[in-house]
């Protein structure tokens, strides 16, 4: 086979690349691991920034989103159950955020995908890059008994933080940096409706909690937990206890109650791979990059990636320029510290260390205080909470 670019990854980095190409007239294959049930399934955060409704929006792709995506104009932070609502539109000259999940979102990536004709390769296993650093790069794997090839100008990974693509670069080529958190995130799922209109995120004495939904009808909440905790130990009524006493008792009389059809444990951290480019391979999303879910930027920075690498594709075919292409890394990385910068920030703010000693713990609270106090502190949170703008190519 011969393509003009080899996706490797079918989530939101792969996929809204997929359509990108597909929209500029480039010739692409995606070529994926797991099957659509298994990356469609996947629980991921659902706070969608201004820019990804907007490329949504582009791409033909938002029909849904605006039925049923829920729009957000503010966010409020809890401190010790004193809760203020930052009114992030006001703050921003209008800027919301969009709550839909991003398993919706892949699901009208994939559906759009079928009918446009996308060539999407599930199930390819052992997949491997060869000729990254000449000018022939070739993609191979197998798909059950058949073994495939495919030979490409461009490699693009939106394989995640284990897949493939970044290993595919020598290691002496690669600054890696990296934050480890103490504790990790419990997340239930309940078709319950949410305790609020908006999103509360609560530091609490005993650890952050987050009131976040996925539709009216339905719920998404957070707890701070230890990284060696059992989910077993975790009945739903342990759940719903411990998150209404970090809430609060004003949010906690909102919580409705009931049984879970989702709950797991994820771990919090913060890597960034330099460069996002080795020749002719590019890193987009999780395999460049990862955030605490704090600052909810995860899909959100896959999705600016990939903007970026969509116009310096477009420069190299449409204009023969690779201006683009030669400065995509620099571009998108100085993005992706930002949105590190406040992911860890907020991440910092908002949690109980095991090392917090009662000056960092006053500390924390002062700097929550201020930001209750502060139209300035606000903005700085409400401007980075929407979105960040695309740097100048
Ligand atoms: C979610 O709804 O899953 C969610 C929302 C906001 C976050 C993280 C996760 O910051």
């Amino acid at each position: 086979m011969r393509r003009q670019i080899a996706i490797i990854g079918a989530g939101p980095a792969g996929m809204f690349l997929a359509h990108l190409l597909h929209a500029e007239g480039i010739e692409a294959t995606v070529i994926e691991r797991r099957d659509r049930p298994y990356v469609e399934g996947r629980v991921r955060a659902g706070v969608l920034e201004q820019g990804t409704v907007g490329l949504l929006r582009r791409l033909g792709l938002a029909g849904r989103l605006e039925r049923e995506g829920l729009v957000h104009g503010g966010t409020n932070v809890s401190i010790d159950g004193r809760v203020f609502r930052i009114d992030m539109a006001a703050l921003t000259g209008g800027a919301t955020v969009t709550v839909y999940g991003q398993q919706e979102v892949m699901r009208d990536l994939f559906d759009a995908a079928e009918l446009r004709g996308l060539d999407i390769r599930w199930n390819a296993s052992d997949v491997a890059l060869t000729g990254l650093d000449g000018d022939r790069p070739v993609v191979t794997w197998r798909e059950g008994d058949a073994a495939r090839r495919l030979t490409c100008d461009f490699v693009v990974g939106c394989d995640g933080y284990h897949g493939v693509s970044r290993a595919a670069i020598p290691a002496s080529v690669l600054r890696t940096f990296e934050r480890v958190y103490p504790f990790g995130w419990l997340g239930v799922l309940a078709d319950v409706p949410p305790a609020d209109h908006e999103l509360v995120y609560a530091n609490h004495e005993r650890g952050f909690a987050l009131a976040s939904m996925r539709s009216p009808t339905r719920s998404r909440y957070y707890i701070q937990c230890g990284l060696n905790e059992d989910i077993g130990d975790w009945s739903d009524d342990r759940f719903w206890d411990e998150l209404c006493l970090r809430l609060g008792s004003e949010t906690a009389a909102k919580v409705t109650r009931g049984k879970s059809f989702e709950k797991s444990i994820a771990p919090l951290r913060s890597f960034v791979v330099e460069p996002m480019r080795w020749g002719r391979l590019f890193l987009a999303g999780d395999a460049a990059h990862i955030v605490p879910p704090t600052g909810a930027k995860g899909m959100n920075l896959a999705v600016s990636d990939v903007t970026m690498l969509g116009e310096a594709l477009s420069e190299h075919y449409r204009e023969g320029s690779d201006a683009g292409i030669d400065g995509y890394s620099a571009r998108a990385l100085a993005r992706v510290w930002k949105a590190e910068r406040f992911s860890w920030w907020f991440t910092s703010v908002t949690h109980r260390f095991p090392t917090m000693d009662g000056f960092d713990r006053r500390i924390q609270i002062a700097e929550l205080d201020y930001l209750r106090g502060s139209p300035a502190a606000q903005r700085s949170l409400a401007e980075n909470y929407v979105g960040l703008p695309l740097e100048a190519a």
